[in-house]
């Protein structure tokens, strides 16, 4: 039978946190999340600063500053998130970098640092939250990977290689996080208007635009509404997808 869950606030109750949510993606899954009726924890690096406090203030929700690629960020959300509220019941790794270069160009510390964002530090967070007991029964699991980990895209192997990796760390994950009765999930988006596209030159931007499956670029909020789907007691039995938004591969 269907469950009479409240449509109206589906959130309810929940702790979410978000990374990577001063600006951009991130800031606006926040937003919807506190629309959803969920407590929100809005984390980024030190720098974010008053971008940082003023998207907290803005979803009535909790800044936290943290460097995701930190080696004791799970253990520093883990405590933060127990002491205030209990746990964590949904977690988004948006947090992401681009640190573009042709190939002959592409030197060790763009590779690593886009790795240890990208890839490296949503699965130490999320191992580092289950070990602590933080996750809880019935928790979500949501990562942020690229029409570039699919498509591929010149001057992007470190980004569409971490963008890769994470499709393959989640469908690893699946199965080994539904014996705690978590679900993990990823998004996929194609080209979305924020700080982050609109530093690509002119002419890659348009290019990346017509590649969308909506044929234009997508906003923050089409991204951020999957991510609620994928959050809410609507996808209780989804695990191990990765959902492309507002982006196709042509090849
Ligand atoms: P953005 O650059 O506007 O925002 C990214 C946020 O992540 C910033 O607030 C930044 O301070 C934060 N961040 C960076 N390094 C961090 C760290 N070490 N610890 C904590 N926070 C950190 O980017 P945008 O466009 O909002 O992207 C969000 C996510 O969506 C990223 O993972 C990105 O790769 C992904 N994405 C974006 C697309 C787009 O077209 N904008 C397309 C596909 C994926």
């Amino acid at each position: 039978s269907v469950a009479p869950a409240s449509w109206d606030k589906p959130l309810a109750g929940k702790v979410a946190v978000v990374t990577g949510a001063a600006r951009g993606i991130g800031a606006t899954i926040a937003e919807v999340f506190a629309r959803d009726g969920a407590t929100v924890v809005v984390a980024d690096i030190p720098a974010a600063g008053d971008a940082l406090s003023d998207t907290a203030n803005k979803v009535g929700g909790t800044a936290l500053a943290l460097d995701v690629t930190s080696p004791d960020a799970a253990e520093k959300l883990a405590e933060f998130c127990t002491e205030r509220f209990g746990g964590i019941d949904i977690i988004v790794h948006n947090a992401g970098i681009t640190r573009d270069k042709l190939l002959a160009n592409m030197d060790e510390g763009r590779w690593n640092s886009v790795i240890n964002v990208n890839l490296a530090a949503p699965h130490r967070i999320t191992e580092g939250l289950v070990a602590r007991g933080a996750l809880k029964e019935g928790g979500r699991v949501i990562d942020v990977s690229s029409i570039a980990g699919i498509a591929g895209n010149r001057g992007q192997t470190n980004y569409g290689a971490s963008k890769a990796g994470v499709i393959g760390m989640v469908d690893a994950e699946a199965p080994k996080l539904a014996e705690k009765g978590i679900t993990i999930n990823a998004v996929a988006p194609g080209f979305i208007e924020t700080a982050m596209t609109a530093a690509i030159p002119l002419g890659t931007r348009e290019a990346g635009r017509l590649m969308s499956s909506l044929l234009q670029g997508g906003q923050t909020v089409d991204v951020a509404e999957t991510i609620a789907y994928f959050a809410s007691p609507a996808s209780n039995a989804v695990s191990g997808n990765v959902v492309r938004v507002c982006g196709q591969s042509l090849i």
